[in-house]
């Protein structure tokens, strides 16, 4: 189904999904396996040839998804686990994938999800703590802004925080600028990729367009009303779904194209670049430790933290505008393992 042959620009969008340049393979889990998000992620990762097992637990209908995709034709094991087998599904694992968790009804904001996802997040945090204590983890569950925090506080309470192995999934921002971006100046999303920064909600997400040839050709209205569609993506399938919960499919696409990227790092594949939200040095003097920038991806996970680059004026009034709210988010999901 995808092609074995190398992607030459890492992060930029691609019309092929996946890439396999180096040989040596991973067992992967997927904590949500059997929600809205977690059973086409499922389905992609078996079709990812990085992949050679894979893990799916939730703590409903796991093992009716692990039968199903079990039976694609890829060389890949699938094994579900129920409810109470979330030990047995993170042994031997080596990055782990979590989209469990609540999603948005209209009206709400990501931090409204809190209040239930942050202890389904900690949880099981702890439990990769206990098992999986050196695997990379993937955090997709809302609000990433937040989420992300409590598994690197729950991971420092148990003793095990490596902040090279926690990332908070950003890519479906990346994704949507590059195809908006792309609608707009009539070109190919991988034409157009557009670095985005900061966090994953509304005013924290900060796209850098002028660092993008045909993003600085976009200016005035339009680039208000792109900066715009590219924050509030999220609201627009929100409200599109009408109650029926918030992005899926573009999320399991971007979610699965991130845990290719980390898979290539990992298998030691060099210059594998693309944005993230993992502890990052670049704004924490201004008390933001977790942030979102280009990273490297390596052996280790985060091999490297590239700076922003130069800003736009228009730039600096979003970095500006994002980094207080970042900060309250992130110190909420501190606050809440402390
Ligand atoms: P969903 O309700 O369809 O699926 C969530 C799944 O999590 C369910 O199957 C549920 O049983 C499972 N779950 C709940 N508690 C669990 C636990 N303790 N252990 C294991 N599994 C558990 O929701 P969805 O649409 O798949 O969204 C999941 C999360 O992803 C939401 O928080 C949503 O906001 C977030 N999301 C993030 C991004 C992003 O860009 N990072 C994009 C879209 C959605
Ligand atoms: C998104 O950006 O689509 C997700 O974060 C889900 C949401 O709540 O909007």
């Amino acid at each position: 189904m995808f092609s074995r042959s190398a992607i030459r620009t890492l992060a930029a969008p691609s019309s092929r999904l996946f890439s396999s340049s180096s040989a040596r393979q991973t067992k992967v889990a997927v904590l949500g396996a059997g929600g809205g998000i977690g059973q086409p992620l499922s389905l992609l990762l078996k079709s990812d040839p990085l992949v050679t097992s894979l893990s799916l637990y939730d703590i409903r209908g796991a093992p009716g998804v692990a039968a199903d995709v079990s039976h694609v034709d890829t060389a890949s094991e699938v094994n579900g686990y129920a409810a109470d087998q979330l030990d047995e599904a993170l042994e031997g694992v080596k990055v782990i994938v979590i989209p469990a968790g609540v999603p948005r009804k209209p009206g709400m904001t990501r931090d409204d999800l809190f209040n239930t996802n942050a202890s389904i997040v900690r949880d099981l945090a702890a439990a990769v703590a206990r098992v999986a204590p050196t695997a990379c983890i993937l955090v997709i569950s809302n609000p990433v802004n937040s989420t992300v925090p409590i598994v690197a506080a729950t991971l420092e309470k148990a003793g095990v925080f490596d902040p090279a192995r926690v990332f908070g999934v950003t890519t479906l921002d990346v994704v949507r600028a590059a195809r908006f971006l792309g609608g707009i100046a009539g070109a190919k999303p991988s034409d157009t990729p557009v670095t985005v920064i900061g966090g994953h909600s509304g005013a924290t997400i900060v796209p850098l367009l002028s660092q993008s040839s045909h993003g600085k050709a976009v200016d005035g209205e339009a680039y208000l009303k792109l900066v715009n569609r590219i924050q509030y993506g999220g609201d627009e399938v929100v409200k599109a779904k009408d109650g029926a919960g918030s992005a899926t499919l573009s999320m399991a696409y971007a979610g699965a194209k991130f845990t290719n990227l980390v898979l290539r790092g990992l298998n030691g594949e060099k210059g594998v670049v693309t944005p993230t939200f993992v502890k990052s040095p670049l704004f924490a003097d201004k008390g933001v430790d977790f942030f979102s920038s280009n990273v490297e991806l390596g052996l280790n996970g985060v091999e490297k933290i590239h700076p922003i680059g130069e800003l736009s004026e228009a730039e600096q009034g979003l970095l500006e505008a994002c980094l207080p709210e970042l900060k309250k988010n992130i110190e909420k999901g501190k606050a809440f393992v402390a």
